[in-house]
């Protein structure tokens, strides 16, 4: 069945993101995204779409750093609540109770039981009317050890969402969950 142009992603899977930023007063931002990608490989590069209206864009510009939390089922739920609006000098991660913990080479902190961490900086924007592409260059990436068995990776209890946050042919949170503060946002 051919769909809109814009209605691919009803198929297309995407992971879960937390991307915490830090503002010029060194309050904490969290906001999920999942329009995350790495630049090919080998290279050290991942970039994200970002929508405009965001601090998280506001605080790369600002500061030039982020880390990219890649979320797992154990803290997929709060993650997405990041999303609500929460005043400029609240930091996401204290009203909803996430445990944060520093990050080794940039400022902004890990999200404590994200599945791995990916500590970058700004290394280029690519901007179009109704967004920008951040590129970052990749200056630590780390998994958490709770996923090592012997030095080994373990299965980590991955998350890909497709539209609606329904995870993988599971619905994971009914839509009138986050709808009040939500229903605006389009990504
Ligand atoms: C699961 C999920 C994924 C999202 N992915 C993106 C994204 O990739 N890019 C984007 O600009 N917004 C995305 N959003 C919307 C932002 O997270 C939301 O607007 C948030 O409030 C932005 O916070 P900020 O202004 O503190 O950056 C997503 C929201 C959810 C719930």
């Amino acid at each position: 069945m051919e769909l809109k142009p814009e209605t691919f992603k009803r198929f297309f899977p995407l992971p879960l993101t937390l991307i915490t930023t830090l503002d010029k007063q060194g309050v904490t931002n969290a906001a999920p995204y999942s329009c995350v990608m790495p630049v090919l490989r080998p290279l050290d590069l991942i970039a994200l779409a970002s929508a405009l209206p965001r601090d998280t864009l506001k605080n790369i510009r600002e500061t030039g750093e982020f880390v990219v939390n890649v979320m797992g089922k154990p803290s997929f739920r709060k993650a997405i609540k990041c999303a609500k609006n929460f005043p400029p000098e609240v930091s996401e991660l204290d009203a909803l109770g996430i445990e944060s913990i520093p990050s080794k080479m940039v400022n902004p902190p890990r999200v404590k039981d994200a599945i791995g961490w990916i500590e970058s900086k700004l290394e280029r924007e690519i901007k179009g009317d109704k967004y920008v592409i951040i590129i970052g260059k990749v200056v630590c990436s780390e998994i958490n050890d709770v996923y090592l068995e012997n030095g080994e990776i373990v299965e980590p209890p991955i998350v890909v969402l497709v539209p609606n946050f329904r995870l993988l042919g599971e619905k994971i949170a009914k839509r009138e969950e986050f709808l009040d503060d939500l229903s605006s946002i389009k990504f």
